[in-house]
């Protein structure tokens, strides 16, 4: 592994985001919580630590702090916001209660000869958000910017190799912040920017033939991203050893099924077994308008279709002994608050099997989503794949309001592809979050020719989002709706309505089910 960095987590949602801009610098970065040791970070021998922000003042009791011993080590430290501050204190400055916090944009004003901000104008926008403030540096640092309400808005002491900002270079709106944080990895701790995206694929592939061996490997292929970045990696590694599942429970988007026929068959030459359950699963949904039943059935059904794969496969006694998971980076972060995150949701389809005895490969255990398009870019696949938006486990299934049938998910498929392929026309795809089709089981009445009409209406459903947890809908240009919704009337058969989702999250949800 080529040197790393430590963003110690003080409990803000910044820590993540800081260990990305790291890794934009092509420097590996791992988050730890704000209570390991000198020890513990020793042992781990980093190239250099940032300390996040956090929410906390540093005169709240009790508030996180960090193990003085940790900046005796000689390793290079970044303090940021809730770090800058708690290092003065630890170190002997002072902080201030001052009243007079700042919030948002913020000109700070460079003071001399900097390593942080090497190349900086003299005034530059960053952002804030702070209450205290440092407002005396401890001995030995040098004050190199300042702000309106931060006289120490930047310290230094090269001869420890310890920084501390008091805005928050990660975040866009600091104008040279990515700047900075590269100053501080590449100029203060010398790091190289060994982290590419070929050099995760050599360290992946050699961990996973570490790992397998000679051994047989399943992967549970989805359709989504991480499930087929997942089996590329396990492909370049052991490709003659991996056997890949792809369930199709008809609920899956127009084409899905044959695309990863393409991509991982002939592209890739991997063993593939395509088990077509559509008609065990509408049978399994028939009557069902229950969201949350219709969620269990869609999922214990796929278990049981890929055990039923699992056991043939392994009738013979040298059945695949190891499991291929896509779980990324934030599924497995320890917050600083010390307790895991919760592992990918259990109704996810494609999910693991609970009491399957296989042990887990889970090659991207280590990325972010970004880097795990990347990946998986450079691996060959199509980008298609790579770039699909996020799809719900049971699919169409929870995209029909009501009974699931098989004539609503053709419907709901076809209209789903003219939503997403105008929006791909449009060059929105990649910037929302998700766009696709829903189909309410209910029924319209219209009037098409000479004909009175009694159809389904389509809701289009478009969406801004960084993570799911919160959403806007999607401003769409009116022209565009246009264009969906005639083609959702001219193209899809009992299809005679167009509406558009204008709800946010909350109060609404992403999905309708
Ligand atoms: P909601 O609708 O709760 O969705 O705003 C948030 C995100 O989660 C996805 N989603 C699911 N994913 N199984 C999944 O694997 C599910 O049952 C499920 N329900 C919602 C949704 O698409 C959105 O990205």
């Amino acid at each position: 592994m080529t040197s790393s960095v430590l963003v110690v987590d003080f409990g803000a949602q910044y820590a993540q985001l800081i260990a990305r801009r790291v890794r934009e610098a092509h420097v590996y970065s791992e988050i730890v919580p704000s209570t390991i040791s000198a020890a513990d970070v020793r042992a781990k021998n980093p190239g250099a630590i940032i300390l996040s922000g956090g929410p906390k003042s540093v005169y709240e009791v009790p508030a996180p702090s960090l193990d003085p011993e940790i900046y005796a080590l000689g390793i290079p430290v970044l303090g940021i916001c809730y770090g800058a501050q708690l290092m003065a204190q630890q170190l002997g400055g002072v902080v201030a209660k001052t009243g007079a916090g700042e919030y948002g944009r913020t000109a700070i004003t460079r003071r001399g000869e900097s390593a942080l901000l090497a190349d900086w104008d003299d005034v530059t926008n960053a952002w804030m958000s702070h209450g205290d403030a440092i407002a005396e540096a401890p001995e030995g640092f040098v004050i190199t910017a300042s702000s309106p309400e931060a006289p120490v808005a930047v310290m230094e002491d090269a001869a420890r190799r310890l920084y501390a900002v008091q805005f928050h270079p990660e975040v866009v709106h600091s104008d040279r912040g990515q700047e900075l944080i590269e100053n501080f990895l590449h100029g203060a701790a010398e790091l190289d920017s060994a982290w590419t995206n070929s050099s995760i694929i050599d360290e992946q592939v050699e961990i996973i033939r570490r790992q397998v061996g000679s051994e047989k490997v399943l992967c549970a292929l989805s359709g989504g991203v991480d499930s087929a970045v997942a089996a590329a990696l396990v492909t370049k590694a052991v490709g003659q050893q991996l056997t890949c599942v792809f369930v199709d429970t008809g609920l899956m988007r127009m084409n899905e099924g044959e695309q990863i026929e393409e991509t991982f068959m002939r592209q890739f030459g991997v063993d593939l077994i395509h088990v077509k359950a559509q008609d065990r699963f509408f049978d399994a949904l028939a009557g069902v308008t229950d969201p949350e039943r219709k969620r269990k059935i869609i999922g214990e059904l796929f278990i049981r279709e890929f055990e039923a794969v699992a056991r043939e496969l392994g009738a013979g006694g040298d059945g695949p002994r190891f499991l291929v998971q896509g779980t990324l980076y934030p599924d497995v972060i320890e917050s600083g608050s010390g307790h895991a995150a919760t592992i990918k949701s259990h109704h996810n389809v494609g999910g693991l099997p609970e009491d399957l005895s296989f042990e887990l490969v889970e090659p991207l255990r280590t990325l972010f989503k970004d880097e795990v398009r990347r990946v998986g870019e450079e691996l060959g696949l199509p980008g298609e794949i790579v770039w699909r938006q996020p799809f719900p486990g049971p699919g169409l299934g929870v995209r029909i309001v009501g009974e699931v049938t098989r004539e609503r998910a053709e419907i709901l498929r076809q209209a789903d592809y003219v939503v997403v392929d105008e929006i791909k026309k449009a060059g929105l795809y990649r910037e929302l979050w998700q766009s696709f089709a829903v189909l309410p089981a209910v029924r319209t009445v219209g009037v098409m020719g000479d004909g009175r009409t009694y159809a389904y209406p389509i809701i289009i459903r478009a969406v801004t989002s960084d993570d799911a947890m919160t959403a806007d809908w999607a401003r769409l240009p009116y022209e565009l709706v246009e264009t969906i919704a005639n083609r959702l009337i001219r193209e899809v058969p009992g299809v005679n309505r167009v509406a558009l989702d204008v709800t946010s999250k909350p109060p609404g949800t992403i999905e309708w089910e």
